[in-house]
C-alpha cells in the first residue's frame, strides 16, 4: 500500500463498507479511488455473532475495493458501534516540569495521560480519548496549551470505551486477513467527521446516524466532543414494521421502503401508492398512503425520536446544541424522517452527505456512507503524523488521541527542524 493510501473498514449491520483513499501532498485533499459495500452477514447491532460470516464478507469487500483501487490495503481504520459503546468525561492534572519555562509537549502528553486513568472494568477498553479545553493555572478554554507558561496544566477529555470481546472479534477478522488495525473509530465519531461542519460543531450539534440495527449518537458542545452513545434500534426496525403491517416478507418490505423514500415526494401525494413496477412477490400492487407513511412508519420513527431526545436530556447537553440535528445513515433518507424529528425533538434538523471528499464521490454522497467516508477523513488527520521519518512513528502513535486545533501542526513542525 503507498504511503499516502488511507483505507476505512466499516462494519455495520447492515453493510460492510470498504474504502480506499488517496491523498494529495500539495492540497491535503481527500480523493477516494476505491469503494465497496457488501451485505452484511453475522453482525447484530453492531456486535459480531458469527466470526465466520463477518470475515467471509469483509475479505469478499476488501478484495473488491482493492481491484477498484489498483492497490493492495494493508491496513484499515475500523469503526465500531453498537450499545457497548459508552463515554464519560474524564478529568486530568499534572504540574508543569519547567514551572519556570513554558508547558511542552510533553506536559501535554503526561496530562492526557493522566485523564485516561480511569476505573475500567476488565471487560472494557477505551478507545478513544480527545481533549476537550485545556486549563493553565486556572483559566479554562485554552484549545492548545503549548508554549504558555503556567505550573498547573489541566484537561479536560472525552473517553469512549467498548466492550474488549467485541473489539477482539474484529481483531481476529483482520489477524485472518493480513489487515494491520489502524485504530477502531466509534462509528458515531466516523460519522461526525464526515458530514458536520466547523461553525455546528462550535454551536452546539447532535450528530444522530440512523443504520440498520443501531443510532450512533455524538454531541458537540463548544466545538469540543461531548457526549457519545448508542442506541440498540435502526431503520431495520421500520422494514420490519412494514413487513408485519402489509404481511408481505422482510425482502419486500425493505423493497417497498426504499421505493418510498425514492419516489414520494411531498408534493405529490396521491391516496394510493402504485407497486406494480417493484413486482412483489405477494402481488401487491397498491397500498395507502395514510395506511404505510401514517399508520406505519410515522409511530417508528416517533419512537426513535422520543429515544433520541431522551439521550439528549440523559447527556446534560440539551440547551447547548442550537445547531440541532444532523442525521446520517441510511435511514436518513426514510420517508417523514425530517417532519417527525423536529416535532418529537424540537430542534432544527438537517440530512448530512458525506461530501467533504472527490473521487468516487457518485458512489459515497449517500448519508448511508457517512461511517464509511469519516473513517478516512478520521485517518487523513491521525495518518499524516505517522507518515514522518520511520523514528518518529512510535511518538505519532502516542499522541495519537491528541487532536485540538493546532496541536498536530506544531507537532510536526516541531519535528521538521530536525528533519530539514
Ligand atoms: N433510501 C433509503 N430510504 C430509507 N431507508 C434506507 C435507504 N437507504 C438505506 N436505508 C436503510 O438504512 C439501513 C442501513 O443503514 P446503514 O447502511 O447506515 O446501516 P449500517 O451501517 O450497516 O448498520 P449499523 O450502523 O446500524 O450497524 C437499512 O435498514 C436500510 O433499509
Ligand atoms: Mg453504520
Amino acid at each position: 500500500m503507498a504511503d499516502n493510501l488511507i483505507c476505512g473498514l466499516d462494519i455495520g449491520s447492515s453493510k460492510i463498507a470498504t474504502v480506499v483513499g488517496v491523498r494529495s501532498e500539495e492540497t491535503g485533499e481527500l480523493k477516494v479511488i476505491g469503494f465497496n459495500t457488501t451485505v452484511a452477514r453475522g453482525i447484530r447491532r453492531g456486535l459480531i455473532v458469527d466470526i465466520k460470516e463477518v470475515s467471509a464478507v469483509v475479505e469478499e469487500s476488501i478484495e473488491k475495493a482493492e481491484r477498484m483501487a489498483g492497490h493492495k490495503i494493508n491496513g484499515a481504520y475500523v469503526s465500531v458501534g453498537g450499545p457497548h459503546i459508552s463515554s464519560l468525561n474524564s478529568h486530568g492534572i499534572v504540574a508543569v516540569s519547567n514551572p519556570q519555562g513554558e508547558v511542552t509537549e510533553e506536559d501535554v502528553e503526561r496530562v492526557i495521560e493522566a485523564a485516561r486513568a480511569i476505573s475500567l472494568s476488565s471487560t472494557r477498553k477505551i478507545i478513544e480519548v480527545i481533549p476537550r479545553d485545556y486549563i493553565v493555572d486556572g483559566q479554562p478554554g485554552i484549545k492548545s496549551p503549548v508554549g504558555m507558561s503556567g505550573v498547573r496544566l489541566e484537561v479536560e477529555t472525552h473517553v469512549i470505551t467498548a466492550s474488549s470481546i467485541n473489539l477482539k472479534n474484529i481483531e481476529r477478522v483482520l489477524d485472518d486477513l493480513g489487515i494491520e488495525n489502524k485504530g477502531f473509530v466509534f462509528s458515531g465519531l466516523a460519522s461526525a467527521e464526515a458530514v458536520l461542519t466547523g461553525t455546528e460543531k462550535e454551536l452546539g450539534v447532535v450528530l444522530v446516524d440512523i443504520g440498520g440495527g443501531k443510532i450512533d449518537l455524538t454531541i458537540y458542545v463548544e466545538g469540543a466532543l461531548s457526549y457519545s452513545s448508542s442506541i440498540p434500534i435502526g431503520a431495520r426496525h421500520i422494514t420490519n414494521d412494514i413487513a408485519v403491517g402489509l404481511r408481505v416478507s422482510l425482502d419486500s418490505a425493505e423493497k417497498i421502503k426504499l421505493f418510498l423514500s425514492k419516489n414520494l415526494s411531498s408534493k405529490k401525494k396521491n391516496p394510493q401508492i402504485n407497486l406494480h413496477e417493484l413486482q412483489l412477490e405477494e402481488n401487491i400492487n397498491e397500498v395507502s398512503l395514510k395506511t404505510l407513511v401514517d399508520g406505519i412508519i410515522a409511530p417508528r420513527l416517533e419512537e426513535i425520536f422520543k429515544f433520541v431526545f431522551e439521550e439528549i436530556e440523559k447527556s446534560g447537553f440539551g440547551q447547548q446544541v442550537p445547531s440541532g440535528l444532523v442525521i446520517s445513515g441510511g435511514g436518513a433518507l426514510t420517508v417523514g424522517m425530517l417532519e417527525t424529528g423536529k416535532r418529537v425533538v424540537g430542534l432544527p434538523i438537517r440530512i448530512g452527505i458525506p461530501d467533504k471528499v472527490t473521487g468516487l464521490v457518485d458512489e459515497t454522497a449517500d448519508p448511508q456512507y457517512a461511517s464509511t467516508i469519516g473513517l478516512l477523513l478520521y485517518g487523513l488527520d491521525h495518518d499524516s503524523i505517522d507518515s514522518g521519518s520511520g523514528g518518529f512513528k512510535n511518538f505519532g502513535k502516542v499522541l495519537k488521541d491528541i487532536k485540538l486545533g493546532g496541536i498536530l501542526n506544531k507537532i510536526k513542525d516541531f519535528f521538521k527542524q530536525f528533519i530539514n
